[in-house]
């Protein structure tokens, strides 16, 4: 299923560029986004897969504050080597596996991750059901996945004032053959109930406007 915008071929982000975000205006989201996810859902040990991990910082916060042996997944080999050598900085490289893959065909076995996350990267899959299939796959039963972008619920005022700020995510540039330009995307709920319902999965929750899915798989 494709969005009208899909059409046009994202702007793979540029990985300096990411990188002075999230050790910039981004840093201090991460350690308060790890904390949510691992508070709610209560998963401390086992496998976490963090997809469009770009500099790694989600998962790595996830492997500093759990016991969970983390796989960091990014197209871009540029970023997985970023990643690395933030995971061996913050004294987790034992923790953390950089694979470098497309969220389209992830190259692992069936049933294998106990949590999922990804933040920021699904506005540049092109195939929406195609890679929501995939988590599905990779999750384990008893697993859950927490894909989105944008602010997580327990973020504080001034960071959710300076996302705003940034129109971070909503906007992204997007190529086409006549120009390089911004393009506003707009995913609604009914988008992405169609999504799930196309990829198969039945037991999901759709989470504020810039949009956080919970998967769960049952034993
Ligand atoms: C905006 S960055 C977000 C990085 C990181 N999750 C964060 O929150 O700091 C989006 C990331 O998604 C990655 N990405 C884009 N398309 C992808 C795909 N098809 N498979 C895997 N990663 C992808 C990009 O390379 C980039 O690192």
């Amino acid at each position: 299923m494709t969005n009208k915008s899909e059409q046009e071929k994202p702007v793979t982000t540029n990985p300096q560029g990411m990188l002075k975000t999230a050790l910039g205006d981004f840093s201090y989201i991460y350690p308060i986004l790890a904390a949510q996810i691992l508070d709610d859902y209560g998963i401390r040990n086992g496998k976490c897969l963090d997809i469009g991990a770009g500099p790694g910082l989600l998962g790595i916060e996830i492997a500093r504050q759990s016991e969970l042996k983390v796989t960091s997944l990014d197209i871009s080999s540029e970023m997985g080597e970023i990643a690395r050598g933030l995971a061996r900085e913050r004294g987790v490289q034992e923790r953390v596996k950089i694979l470098n893959a497309d969220v389209h065909a992830i190259p692992l076995e069936d049933n294998y991750f106990d949590l999922i996350v990804s933040r920021g990267s699904f506005i540049f899959w092109s195939d929406k059901v195609q890679a929501f299939r995939e988590i599905y796959r990779v999750l384990k039963p008893g697993g859950v996945a927490y894909v989105g972008g944008g602010d997580g619920k327990k973020w504080p005022r001034e960071i959710k004032d300076i996302l705003k700020k940034l129109k971070y995510s909503i906007k992204i540039p997007l190529r086409n053959k006549f120009s390089r330009r911004w393009q506003e995307f707009n995913f609604s709920f009914d988008y992405w109930e169609e999504v799930m319902r196309e990829a198969g999965i039945e037991e999901y929750r759709l989470m504020n406007r810039h949009l956080w899915i919970e998967i769960s798989k049952s034993k």
